[in-house]
């Protein structure tokens, strides 16, 4: 038996707030309807900030908060769609900002908003092998880079972020036991690639991701409790993927979760795609509404189309 745990998380955000007034006045929407339909009231846009520099900034704070040198990292991944470059790799970039070593293993990863969640699953898996046991997950997006100012179903719900974990592996500690899926499909949500010809834009059907969501939250979380021989009373803490207040309301209402048990910042972000998880645990640290020894249940979906679950440990 071996497995990972959080050691500490961190964040960083562009200064920059993007009002559902101010899109109003480039698009016709309305903050009634935008808060009404998403839970959304603010989100964040990068105005001069780097992807890179939203990777070092939740890095930094990420291994302040657990205590751990860059020298003691031995893999990073960071999860993202919107990396600054395709090549060198914003895990490689933030290498040499932070100082890692070059036997550190350093690459990014796209599973869309379950990104995380998947990079936390390769995190265990690789860590097993590493020269040290110490590793750095990053959840990164400047989505206001792709997005498309006519489309009003799409502009209003996305945002920029960043947020990090450092784990820490050891033999004798419980797996995250991680359940994860991906089911090819480009017609629900898709952000071209340079054969298409198409602008780069997120184009989605939110009536259909929406459908999808619904499905496949609570059918990720029975699983991961099925997994783990767990009920979800046996769960401190549940935190879901911040895409739209109507999709976590639902799933808060089937498992009757208590309100002191889940946590949304949807209002204040929007939809961070791969930054959304490790944004709302940096903040759920920052509470003190987890502490050592809090399990949380973690559950995502996104393009891919990608879904995933994990039952995560606070060392
Ligand atoms: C996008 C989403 C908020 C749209 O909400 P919805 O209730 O499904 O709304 P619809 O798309 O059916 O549109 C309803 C009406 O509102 C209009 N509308 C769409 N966006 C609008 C906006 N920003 N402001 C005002 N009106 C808007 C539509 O044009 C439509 O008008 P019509 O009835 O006259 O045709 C919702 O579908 C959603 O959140 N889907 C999931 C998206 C998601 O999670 N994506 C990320 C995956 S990681």
């Amino acid at each position: 038996m071996s497995g990972i745990k959080i050691r500490g998380t961190g964040r960083c955000v562009p200064e920059k707030v993007v009002t559902n007034d101010d899109l109003a006045k480039i698009v016709d929407t309305n903050d009634a309807w935008i808060a009404s339909r998403t839970g959304i009231r603010r989100r964040r846009h990068c105005a001069g900030e780097t992807h890179t520099a939203l990777c070092v900034g939740a890095a930094r704070a990420a291994l302040e908060k657990s205590g751990i040198a860059p020298e003691e990292i031995g893999v990073c991944i960071v999860a993202t769609l919107t990396p600054d470059h395709l090549v060198p790799a914003a895990a490689c970039l933030l290498q040499r900002e932070l100082g890692l070593a070059e036997d550190t293993l350093c690459f990014d990863l796209n599973a869309a908003c379950t990104g995380f969640l998947f990079a936390l699953h390769t995190m265990e898996c690789l860590l097993a092998a590493a020269p040290r046991k110490y590793g750095l997950v990053i959840g990164a997006e400047v989505l206001s880079r792709i997005l498309d100012w006519t489309d009003r179903g799409t502009c209003i719900l996305f945002g920029d972020g960043a947020g990090a974990a450092v784990v820490e592996w050891r033999e004798g500690w419980t797996s995250i036991g991680a359940v994860l899926g991906t089911r090819g499909d480009d017609a629900l949500l898709r952000v071209a690639g340079a054969e298409t010809g198409e602008r780069s834009f997120i184009r989605m059907d939110g009536t259909k991701v929406f459908k999808f969501a619904v499905e496949t939250v609570p059918r990720c979380m029975d699983q991961v409790l099925e997994k783990a021989g767990m009920t979800a009373d046996d769960v401190d803490f549940f935190v879901f993927h911040q895409a739209n207040a109507r999709i976590i309301d639902l799933a808060v209402r089937k498992y009757r979760i208590p309100p002191e048990k889940y946590y949304k910042n949807i209002e204040e972000y929007g939809n961070t795609s791969a930054a959304s998880i490790p944004l709302v645990l940096s903040e759920l640290q920052d509470l003190q509404k987890v502490h050592s020894g809090s399990r949380v249940l973690v559950v995502g979906f996104g393009g891919g189309l990608t879904w995933g679950g994990a039952l995560v440990e606070f060392a």
